[in-house]
């Protein structure tokens, strides 16, 4: 497709969902769609202006040194004094903050709050301590997979929850923090799943719901310390082409409006996932490649659109014979850490901020157990590990495996900044 199509395609679209957001519809469907987000305001505090990554140094979320230790304390134990010692080498990465319910909010987050400012008084040289922190709690949440379906429903005042007990208590608790800086990952998986599996019921029947509760999030965290990220999913997901990068910006487009004039830095590809940032085989579905395209795509349709890669799995491609075949999402066989988080500067990728560790490396992503009420086959497939717990337990065995194939390899590799 041309760009002149895809600006006509995109300008149509902008229209519709001008047309939608200004008159919301009068259908029973409205329920959902226009009562979710509060009257707009008619200004917002300005986000963070910039590049976050910049001047500042990453926090050390306590809850992934604390694992590793063990995991290192038991590798030592069994006789690997190499590997623990490997192990303990990679408990020096900011990794990101998982709020994934509701009560992750006293568990986690205001623990954390309290050491990151701790942490803050003793950086000098007029850096600012960065808080990297995932909002992933949307109603009928992992709409087409099971593995990390949430604890929010819309049958059961999901709604309501979502943005009264879970988006406005985090930004109650974030805002008592103005010397912090903050970079928010929005929803992961959300708006894809709604780009591209409106097949799935669960999907078509949360479409409101996400991009109104994507919306709201994104108003309620308008501050000049905090940068929003969007999850966007990841180069094999959205990158088959110009028509997939299309639909797969359109509820990006939809979510965009209707936070307006509220607004946000950009979006976060690779979360969770495999993926490289470069694909030797060309087929340009690797993370920097969707970066550039996608982003392209994104400012053509008047998105803002500067990015963040996770990392934290993707050192090693493909991760095993069938790999590509396969793809696949879970536990996934022969991975290894992947380039360290920190800011990124590449000249010719400029839309990149940083690369980072969203996903935990050794924190499962879904239970091997059939009987199990979050059971997904992707976790019994052909690219998966044996035995795996929950999604979000910790896996020893995939631990060890991703510190064991880490590229660049854990060694006593100098701080934050990822530079060419
Ligand atoms: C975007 O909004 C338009 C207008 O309401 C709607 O027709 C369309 O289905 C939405 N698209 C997505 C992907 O959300
Ligand atoms: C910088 O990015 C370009 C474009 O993706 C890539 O070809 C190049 O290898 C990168 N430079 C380095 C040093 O990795």
């Amino acid at each position: 497709m041309k760009t002149t199509t895809i600006v006509a395609a995109l300008t149509a679209l902008l229209a519709t969902a001008d047309a939608q957001y200004v008159k919301p519809p009068k259908t029973t469907t409205t329920k959902t769609t226009t009562t979710t987000v509060a009257p707009a305001p008619t200004s917002f505090p300005k986000p963070y202006q910039g590049n976050p990554w910049v001047n500042a140094e990453q926090f050390i979320n306590p809850k992934f040194p604390a694992d590793v230790r063990k995991a290192a304390n038991k590798l030592q134990a069994a006789g690997f004094p190499n590997l623990a010692e490997k192990a303990m080498e990679s408990a020096k990465y900011s990794t990101f903050i998982w709020l994934d319910n509701i009560a992750s909010i006293e568990e986690k987050l205001i623990p954390s709050l309290a050491k990151a400012e701790k942490d803050r008084k003793k950086i000098f040289g007029g850096k600012k301590l960065l808080v990297p922190i995932i909002i992933y709690n949307l109603p009928e949440r992992d709409c087409s997979a099971m593995a990390s379906a949430g604890e929010l429903f819309l049958n059961q005042d999901g709604h309501r929850k979502y943005r009264e007990e879970y988006i406005d208590v985090i930004k109650r608790h974030i805002a008592k923090y103005p010397n912090l800086r903050f970079a928010l990952i929005i929803e992961p998986d959300s708006l894809p799943n709604i780009a591209t599996n409106m097949a799935v019921p669960k999907c078509a029947g949360a479409q409101d719901a996400y991009i109104s509760g994507i919306a709201y999030a994104i108003r309620a965290f308008q501050a000049n310390n905090i940068a929003i990220y969007l999850d966007i999913g990841h180069g094999n997901w959205l990158n088959w082409g110009e028509e997939s990068r299309l639909n797969g910006i359109a509820p990006y487009v939809n979510a965009t409006r209707l936070a307006a004039p509220a607004t946000y830095r950009g979006f976060a590809s690779g979360v969770s996932n495999y993926r490289p940032l470069w694909d030797p085989t060309g087929a340009g579905r690797d993370e920097t490649t969707f970066a550039t395209e996608m982003g392209k795509v994104a400012e053509e349709a008047g998105l803002p659109s500067k990015w963040i890669i996770d990392t934290s799995r993707n050192g090693v491609y493909p991760p095993h014979e069938g790999y590509l075949e396969h793809g696949g999402w879970c536990n996934v066989r022969g991975a290894g850490m992947g380039p360290r988080p920190g800011l990124f500067s590449n000249s010719s990728l400029p839309n990149i901020d940083a690369l980072v560790w969203a996903k935990t490396p050794g924190e499962s992503d879904g239970t091997a157990d059939r009987s199990a009420e979050r059971f997904d086959e992707n976790c019994v497939g052909p690219q998966a590990m044996l035995n795996a717990p929950e999604a979000g337990a910790w896996f020893q065995e995939q631990f060890v495996m991703l510190v064991r194939n880490a590229n660049p390899p854990l060694t006593d590799s100098p701080e934050y900044s990822w530079d060419y």
